[in-house]
Formats: C-alpha cells, structure tokens, sequence
C-alpha cells in the first residue's frame, strides 16, 4: 500500500448521558491509502456517522473524543486548534451528510451557498466562483441554471447531488460520506453510487462512505469495514469480505443481502439486541447473539487480529487460523 493519506488510531468517542458515558466508537483503528474507498457497514446505532464526525472533527457535545488520533498526511487533526481546523476541513476532507434537506440552507440559492464555500475558503474573484461552481454542479449532472434554484425547487436525488457538488468544490484528497443515498429510492442510489465512483476515478480523491445497506456499497468499494457496537469486527477487500465473512455477525449481516447477482435470498436476521454501550458485557460485544460463543467469548474481549489480508475480532476465527 502506498504512504496512508488517512491513518486513524485507537480512535474512542464517548456520549455523556445521565447513566454514564457511552462508548459510542471504541478503539477504531484503519489506514486509507490515497483514492481509496473504504465502505463501513453495520447496523443502525453501531456508531457509524459518530466515526465519521470524529475524523472530521465535528464532534460536539454531549459526544466527546476520549481517545487516539486521526493523522491526515501525518497531521494529527486531533490536536489542531478551531481556525487550523476550519481551514483544512472542506480543502483537505470534505463531509456529505446523511440528510441534504439539513445540511442545505433552505434561505440561499445553491449558488449563493457554492459561493459561500468559496469565499470563507479562498480568495478567488466572482468569476472563477461562479465558472468553478457550475463546473461542479456539471460534474454530477446539474444544469447551472440550477444555481439560482433553491433547495426546495430540486428533487431529493438533486440535493444530495448539490450537496455532493459543495464537497468536491475545492479538490479534497478525501470526502466522508453519511448514508448520502439513504433518503433516495433505489434508481436514484444507484446512479449516484455509480456517479460518486466515477468521480473518485477522475478526480482521485479518497473514500469513506458510510451504510447500513450493503447492497448500495458492494459493487464499489475498494476496502469494507464492518462495524458491531462502536467496533470494527472485520476489515478486509470487499469482494473477500462481501463473500467470505469471518465473524460471525459479518456472516449474519451478508447472509441478510440479496447476492450480488439479484437472487433472492431468505433474510436470515440477527436475534437479540446489541449491547448497552454505557456498560458493555465484559468479553465479546457480540457474545450474547452469537451461536458459536464460548466461556471465553463471554468473559475476554477478542481484538482485532490483523491477518494479512483481513483483520477479524473474534476468539472462534483467531482458533481456527491458528
Ligand atoms: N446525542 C447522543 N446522546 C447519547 N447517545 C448518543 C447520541 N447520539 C448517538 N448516540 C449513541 O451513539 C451510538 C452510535 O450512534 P451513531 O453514530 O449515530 O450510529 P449510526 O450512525 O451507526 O446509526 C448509538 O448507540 C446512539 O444511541
Ligand atoms: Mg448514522
């Protein structure tokens, strides 16, 4: 792998909640290499868009960052101040969140806001702004007559295209997406899967594109991590990964996806809950729903084991490739 543009460490977040902290994302830890697309899955609540805040640096009370580093091209974003920040955030990382109808001001023309972007982050002239702004609304198929629209006057799939437009407007090395196709309906995330993917292939910039749908990410992704209760519990090639899961909820969770060719397949879902977060079981976070699960399961926690070609939190797979 090339020099990482994104090297991420022990990363842990805690929520403050009236019975204690929460461990929202615990001991994260990942290289990104240069253009990369790494896809994170894992059901609601595992701490997907928490993990994303936290790279980005976004994090705002009650969460709070308990833990570790996040290196971008070996500066540590965890120890940059507010205005060092703001400065690097948008130029260097870039955040399409989950909802364009949030993120998007309801008062200013897309225009006005592509303008804005711009100006707090650089000292182009009108022109450029304005030839710059249409470019990046062409790049995913947005008339710049659409400039003067306002939010509402666009389509949900448009939005999150604006949305994705203001992202790539200054060139960053790496864009983390929440959930952006999650508001679509299936035509419409396809297409925008397939126009993200063809512009991280032009333009080169890095990938970290956060789900709870598999299906939307598994033809695209370079890398997949799935997540279970704040952790990674396997990291690997997606194909690999997608086809041959190790842990045992990575099985369940791929099991519960139609196959890569569309044939339906029985939705065999994962009995029980995930654990609290504010006191999590001692051993194994998913123990307690785990068929396999032995004494020590239930009383040691696996990390995660760095295999070469994937990385699995499990005893049962540390056994049996031993
Ligand atoms: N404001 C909050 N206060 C307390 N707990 C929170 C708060 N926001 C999120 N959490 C908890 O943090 C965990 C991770 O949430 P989140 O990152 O939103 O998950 P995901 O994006 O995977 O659905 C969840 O269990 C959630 O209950
Ligand atoms: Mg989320």
């Amino acid at each position: 792998m090339s020099e990482p543009i994104l090297r991420v460490r022990d990363l842990r977040v805690e929520y403050e909640t009236p019975s204690g902290p929460a461990q929202a994302v615990e001991d994260v830890s990942f290289d990104l290499a240069p253009g990369e697309f790494l896809a994170v899955v894992g059901e609601s609540g595992c701490g997907k868009s928490t993990l994303l805040f936290a790279i980005a640096q976004l994090l705002t009370y009650p969460a709070r960052l308990a833990g570790g580093a996040v290196l971008f091209e070996g500066v540590d974003f965890t120890s940059l101040r507010p205005e060092e920040l703001r400065a690097r955030r948008w130029r260097d990382i870039s955040v399409v969140m989950q909802s364009a109808m949030n993120a998007l001001n309801p008062t200013l023309t897309i225009g006005a806001q592509l303008a804005d972007a711009c100006r707090a982050h650089t000292e182009w002239p009108d022109e450029r702004i304005k030839e710059r702004s249409a470019e990046v609304l062409a790049m995913v198929a947005i008339d710049a007559v659409h400039l003067k629209s306002y939010p509402f006057q666009l389509s949900g799939g448009m939005r999150q295209r604006a949305l994705i437009a203001m992202a790539l407007l200054l060139e960053p090395k790496l864009v983390l997406m929440d959930e952006p196709t999650s508001a679509l309906d299936v035509v419409a995330q396809r297409s925008l899967m397939k126009q993200v993917a063809t512009l991280r292939q032009s333009l080169g910039f890095a990938v970290i594109f956060v789900t709870h749908d598999m299906s939307v990410v598994a033809h695209h992704s370079d890398r997949l991590a799935v997540m279970y209760a704040g952790e990674i519990v396997e990291l690997g090639p997606t194909g690999e990964v997608f086809h041959r899961p190790e842990h045992p909820y990575a099985k369940g969770l791929m099991e519960a996806f139609p196959s890569l060719r569309g044939e339906l397949q029985p939705l065999l879902g994962i009995a029980g809950n995930p654990p609290s977060l504010v006191n999590p079981p001692a051993g194994c976070l998913f123990a307690a729903r785990c068929s396999f699960a032995n004494d020590q399961c239930r009383t040691v926690h696996p990390e995660l084991v760095d295999y070469g070609d994937r990385a699995v939190r499990c005893h049962l797979v540390a056994e049996s490739r031993a």
